[in-house]
């Protein structure tokens, strides 16, 4: 079967075997499949943030576990929202305004599904899931069991849980739980947040004008990957000693860093990108997207194996320019 219509890169890669599930129990029966158990199995979402090089000689594994549910919290100002894995994140995001629900609208318009969002910790816009996270339920593949996380136990970082790390493999997220506001304090501390609500002259500020105000700055920069083939950031933006920021401002007045601990500094990504000539570059079917260079596309019949290419000479070129390695953000299958 063709991965192409899973993976929003629209990489045309081939599956041994392909299956949905909409519930825990469906998912229960397939892992039990001899079919299914004699090869490794890979699960997807919204196939939005992974680049397939070669065909997957697995399972995979479509995760379509949907409904959302609230419960209010005794302090009558918080509301915990639980949700379906495979529901579509921007989805989630949408009931919580519907619902003047208040912590992820910052999390707007970002692709993929709920079960992956705790994966890598999904963040933009001064915002990080692991802001309202409380805790997420997942099957464990290797006994059928299901297995509650709390936010300690998921390890959270920049673009990182334990889920890429020691856990890898392991688990399927089937539900994550948020803990909501009734009561908001809006983060508009994200510089391009504050100019679009003072472009749109917004003066009354609500969970939807920020929602509006971050889907029409994603739009601006960010290629629709219905359009354009795309997996968002690429690369990690990385983190640098506070030291060997100052040598390369000395160098590079204009370079953006923005304090992590009194000792590091995180440089953009696509600043250093840029700065080698890659932005708007185009590679006959592939390139890098013209209005954010930390995003490479695919305009149509890219092999997966050209992207990483590209990729791999961008690492080169960063490295020899600046003596910064980037680590891809996406996975590399
Ligand atoms: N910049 C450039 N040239 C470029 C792109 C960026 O010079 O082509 C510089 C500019 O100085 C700009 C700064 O980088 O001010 C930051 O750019 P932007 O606000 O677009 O954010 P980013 O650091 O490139 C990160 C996340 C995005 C997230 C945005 C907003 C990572 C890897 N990426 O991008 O997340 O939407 O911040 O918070 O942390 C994703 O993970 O897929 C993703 C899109």
């Amino acid at each position: 079967a063709s991965l192409q219509p899973y993976n929003t890169f629209g990489i045309d890669a081939k599956a041994t075997l392909l299956a949905e599930f909409t519930s825990v129990e469906e998912l229960r029966e397939l892992l039990q499949n001899p079919e299914v158990q004699a090869l490794p199995k890979l699960i997807l979402g919204g196939g939005s943030n992974v680049l397939f090089t070669q065909n997957v000689e697995a399972t995979v594994l479509l995760n379509r576990i949907k409904g959302i549910t609230q419960t209010p919290e005794p302090d009558e100002k918080h509301v915990l929202v639980t949700s379906g894995s495979g529901e579509t994140w921007h989805e989630l995001v949408l009931y919580t305004l519907e619902n003047d629900l208040g912590g992820i609208e910052n999390l707007s318009l970002i692709p993929g599904t709920v079960g992956a969002a705790p994966l890598q910790n999904i963040g933009a816009y001064g915002v990080e899931l692991k802001d309202t996270f409380v805790s997420l339920e997942a099957l464990e593949m290797a006994t059928g069991n299901v297995v509650t996380f709390n936010k300690e136990q998921c390890g959270f970082g920049y673009r990182e849980s334990v889920f890429k790390k020691e856990a890898k493999g392991q688990y399927i997220v089937t539900s994550v739980t948020l803990r909501l506001t009734k009561e908001h304090t809006f983060n508009t501390s994200y510089g391009a947040i504050q100019d679009t609500l003072a472009q749109q002259q917004v003066r009354d500020l609500s969970l939807r004008a920020i929602s509006e105000a971050v889907c029409h700055i994603r739009r601006s920069k960010l290629p629709d990957p219905t359009q354009i083939g795309n997996a968002g950031s690429f690369f990690k933006n990385p983190e640098i000693a506070q030291s060997m920021f100052e040598m390369l401002r000395a160098q590079y007045p204009g370079i953006p860093g923005y304090p992590v601990s009194p000792e590091t500094v995180k440089v953009p990504a696509g600043w250093l990108i840029e700065q080698c000539g890659w932005k708007g570059k185009v590679l006959g079917n592939h390139g890098v997207h013209k209005d954010q260079a930390l995003v490479l596309v695919n305009y149509g019949g890219a092999a997966g194996n050209d992207v990483k290419a590209l990729a791999y000479e961008i690492i080169n070129s960063v490295e020899e320019k600046f003596g910064i390695t980037l680590t891809p953000e996406v996975n590399i299958i």
